[in-house]
């Protein structure tokens, strides 16, 4: 194994260099304080590996990103969501039995006990559904108090793990039927999954409803897209807070809050109201731009820019693809598509964005295709969260079967140093 030094103080460190099976290389530090006093500071990790984990690569210098070894091209060309779910989850791809017994398994558990209907009912329509997103899974645990403990048994684990699966796109359709102030569709079992989700989002009782096959296909893709992306903010949050024992439910709940925010899966939503800002605006792509390009403009470009990838990132290329071909079979004309493009073309070729590496995201590109497919806003980061759902459970299982120590970062302190305290009134 090589070794990196570490000179500090007139000694030398010696620490041991890991290796991964993609010749990523990392200086492991486990020793360092205890033999030195030093500690490292990276806020935000940016340059920190968490773990080590043998469930997806991404190299974002050359726009890599394969799940368990799979390119995501061909993934998201000849796969199905469960079939992915199934990879990441359980590390390789499905005998045809195994994979009959998982979507069958899947959808014998997509019903969720009446009571929860109690509980969404006590949300407003106002409240948004990612919020009842978290709610309704955190309330999985009162349901099945046996899958609190994770050490409990494997069963239950993976009993734990197909419920998940199963019902988080019931919770998701229910969340907008909440918003809606419509009464919630049950699960029909004699449909595939993404049929499955787009009948309870979209059917009313009184009617017939068949999902479309050209929205189903592109549900699908979707959904493979956003699968995993191995530690970024939401994943991370699910491996630490499943590291101090919590339950899987409790887990990906937390996962689904660290989704939210505009920064990361929010980042769909914030796109559409961006490029609608725009247009309404009079379509001047030249002024947001400048916006954000301003210090003292707080405005950024909202799908642009990515943590890991520099040059592109290929789920955006997909996407983009995708969109224009979903368009058009939806024989849907969206305005803000060619504002989108636009966008795009500018900022390419504006040195602010070349120099800094920013290119369209994941995200600049899914909320097009959300919308041609009837989603309505709001519920794009719900469509995240359920896309991404078997990279966090594969996430969590595996920081399990590590048996990873609990996540606890340190700090460097910078406050007061000691002082004496001083009564009220003397203050
Ligand atoms: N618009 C304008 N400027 C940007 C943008 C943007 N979208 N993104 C980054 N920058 C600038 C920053 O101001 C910073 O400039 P500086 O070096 O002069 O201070 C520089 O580029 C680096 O940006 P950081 O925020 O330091 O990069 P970081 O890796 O921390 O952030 C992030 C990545 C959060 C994705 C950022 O690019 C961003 O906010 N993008 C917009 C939100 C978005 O699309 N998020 C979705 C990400 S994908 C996902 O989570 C699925």
């Amino acid at each position: 194994m090589s070794k990196a030094e570490i000179r500090f103080d007139g000694q030398v460190y010696e620490m041991p260099v890991f290796e991964g099976t993609e010749n990523e290389k990392a200086i492991e530090i486990k020793t360092l304080r205890s033999v030195s006093g030093l500690v490292t500071l990276d806020p935000g990790y940016k340059n920190t590996g968490a773990t080590t984990s043998a469930i997806t690569f991404l190299d974002g210098e050359k726009g890599i990103l394969r799940y368990r070894g799979y390119p995501i091209e061909q993934l998201a060309e000849k796969s199905t969501f469960l079939e992915v779910a199934y990879l990441l989850i359980y590390g390789d791809l499905p005998s045809k039995q195994k994979y009959e017994e998982f979507t069958q398994n899947i959808r014998e558990h997509t019903l969720v006990h009446e009571d929860f209907k109690t509980i969404l009912d006590g949300f407003p329509s106002a409240a948004h559904p990612m919020g009842v997103l978290s709610s309704m899974v955190t309330a999985l645990t009162a349901f099945y108090p046996e899958a609190l403990d994770p050490n409990r048994s494997w069963e239950s684990v993976d009993m734990g793990i197909i419920r998940m699966m199963a019902k988080l796109p019931t919770f998701a359709a229910w969340a907008h039927k909440n918003a809606k102030g419509h009464p919630v569709i049950y699960p029909d079992n004699r449909l595939d999954y993404c049929s499955n989700f787009l009948k309870m989002m979209f059917a009313l009782p009184s009617e017939d409803y068949e999902a479309d096959p050209v929205v189903s296909a592109a549900l699908e893709k979707l959904l493979i897209l956003h699968a995993d992306h191995e530690q970024n903010c939401s994943t991370s949050t699910v491996r630490i807070v499943g590291s101090s024992q919590a339950s899987l439910a409790s887990s990906i709940s937390a996962g689904i809050s660290a989704l939210w925010g505009p920064l990361h899966g929010g980042a769909n939503q914030a796109v559409i109201e961006m490029l609608e800002a725009i247009k309404n605006d009079g379509g001047d792509t030249k002024k947001y731009l400048n916006k954000a390009k301003d210090k003292d403009d707080t405005f950024r470009l909202m799908g642009f820019g990515h943590r890991v990838y520099k040059n592109f990132d290929p789920r955006a290329k997909i996407i983009k693809k995708a969109a224009d071909s979903v368009l058009l079979k939806l024989g849907v004309n969206d305005p803000i598509l060619e504002i989108a493009k636009g966008l795009e073309e500018a900022a390419l070729e504006d040195p602010y964005f070349v120099e800094k590496k920013l290119y369209p995201n994941v995200d600049f590109y899914s909320g097009i295709i959300y919308r041609a497919l009837g989603i309505p806003t709001n519920m794009f980061t719900v469509m995240f969260a359920l896309g991404r759902l078997p990279g966090w459970i594969a996430q969590w299982k595996e920081m399990r079967e590590n048996n990873e120590p609990i996540g606890r970062p340190r700090q460097i302190y910078t406050g007061a140093n000691e002082r004496d305290y001083v009564d009220v009134n003397a203050r």
